[in-house]
């Protein structure tokens, strides 16, 4: 079981490897976009330095919309830092063919936006590294996210199959816990929710109430 920080901010990314928890990075579009515009050599200097913080897997996600595309910009995302690139595929027609060519090139995937199990069994097949199943958004359209990932780490087991199940789409603390133990073999979690998960009132009670019985301890020497 691992976390990776669901983040394209390298100060961000930078705590959670100082708190000695982070085993990769997940980034996309919409994190790109909402963490600033960036030139494509600001993206591709800021996720080399990302990369060779982290030394762990970097999942950038392609844009382009044929396969062909696909495969020109997976190769462009890899050989900036090909021991830890990984390319996000998003899960399409046009990524099917593309997480194949991928494969055989020994570029490592991470299949993304998926929803349900057939989608993630096919990406496995195809010899995807992760598959990525979007708790959240499964849950937006109002079904279980659950037994999707037990079913997907089941087959996954019994066939054999390398890929591993990342959760995404955290939206809450009570989500990494539920992901984790439905099977995903990695959950990737926004700051926002990493933050929370070390929050609890009781625990600020209880430290607060050992520093003034110590305080008082102190005072009465
Ligand atoms: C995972 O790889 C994605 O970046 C992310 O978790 C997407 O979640 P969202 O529903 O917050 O966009």
């Amino acid at each position: 079981m691992a976390i990776f920080v669901d983040s394209s901010k390298y100060h961000e990314i930078r705590k959670y490897c100082d708190w000695g928890i982070c085993s990769g990075v997940t980034m996309n579009p919409k994190i790109l976009a909402d963490d600033g515009a960036m030139t494509p050599e600001q993206m591709e200097k800021e996720t080399r330095r990302i990369a060779e913080l982290v030394k762990a897997p970097v999942s950038v996600e392609l844009v382009s919309e044929t396969t062909a595309e696909m495969l020109l910009e997976a190769r462009v995302y890899h050989a900036w830092e090909p021991d830890y690139i990984v390319i996000k595929v998003p899960m399409c027609p046009a990524g099917m063919p593309a997480i194949h060519a991928l494969t055989e090139e020994g570029i490592r995937t991470n299949v993304t936006c998926m929803m349900n199990f057939n989608q993630a069994y096919l990406a496995a097949l195809a010899g995807a590294t992760y598959v990525s199943l979007f708790m959240g958004r499964v849950k937006d359209m109002g079904y279980d996210p659950l037994p999707i990932v037990e079913q997907v780490r089941q087959s996954l087991d019994r066939e054999g199959l390398r890929a591993r199940i990342i959760a995404g789409s955290i939206r809450h603390p009570q989500d990494v816990s539920d992901a984790l133990r439905a099977g995903a073999h990695i959950v990737t979690v926004t700051p926002a929710v990493l933050e929370k998960m070390i929050q609890n009132p009781q625990t600020d009670r209880t430290i607060a109430e050992f520093a003034t019985m110590w305080e008082k301890f102190q005072a009465q020497r």
